[in-house]
């Protein structure tokens, strides 16, 4: 049964604008494949390993080819218990709000606990990076309390909508598609939620 996860970063649950717009998202989803199963991964309700001296020195083990030591390799059991998890979707949903130009600090951790040499990128001298989850689509639905239309100046502050394209690029996803909802601690905030409600909305059934 193919499976949608949804990577949920907000922790303000009915009150979260990106959550609310993932909903309209994956309730198209679910009307349109109702042979899939859609998981949601709510990174505040999930313990995530900490990324700290001992899986950190397992990380540099690994870039330098060499095994781990027993800590290491246990530190590790979590790390790629998480970046299995991962693969194992067909499809991901990420929801996130902005925090302070960027993402919230949940996010950033699970990012740094998959982000990993030899499962979820690879190095060559010669060829570069290459991202080893392939054959995924990521659709990002992105929240935030002010607006950065492009080509504004107020552009050059957004870290959120450019990290998080460029990261799962990285990894390996090709096929991104980006839904924002913006001005969320404005009075249109509600207005423009239902905009991209609807746009999440005909985007879900056909994801
Ligand atoms: C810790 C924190 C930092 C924030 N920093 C920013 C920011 O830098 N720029 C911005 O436009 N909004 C900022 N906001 C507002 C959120 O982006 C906004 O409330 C958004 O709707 C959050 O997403 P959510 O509703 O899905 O939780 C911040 C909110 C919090 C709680």
């Amino acid at each position: 049964m193919p499976k949608l996860l949804h990577i949920q970063s907000s922790p303000m649950g009915e009150l979260s604008f990106s959550t609310r717009a993932a909903k309209a998202f994956v309730d198209a989803y679910a009307g349109a494949h109702p042979g899939d199963s859609v998981e949601v991964l709510d990174l505040w309700k999930t313990e995530l390993p900490q990324f700290d001296f001992t899986a950190a020195s397992g990380k540099y083990k690994i870039m330098r080819g060499l095994p781990h030591a027993g800590d290491e390799a246990r530190a590790w059991e979590g790390v790629v218990r998480l970046i299995e998890h991962l693969k194992s979707a067909d499809k991901v949903l990420v929801s996130a709000g902005m925090w302070n130009f960027s993402i919230p600090y949940r996010l950033k951790q699970y990012l740094d606990v998959i982000i990993q040499p030899g499962y979820t990128f690879s190095f060559d001298p010669e060829k570069g990076y290459s991202g080893l989850v392939t054959g995924k689509p990521l659709q990002l639905i992105l929240a935030s309390g002010g607006e950065y239309p492009g080509g504004s100046p107020a552009a050059g502050l957004d870290f959120q909508k450019p990290y998080l394209e460029m990261i799962f690029g990285f990894i390996g996803f090709t096929d991104i598609r980006t839904l924002r909802v913006e001005g969320t601690l404005t009075p249109d905030a509600e207005s423009n939620l239902n905009g991209i409600t609807e746009a999440a909305s005909s985007a879900g059934k056909v994801f």
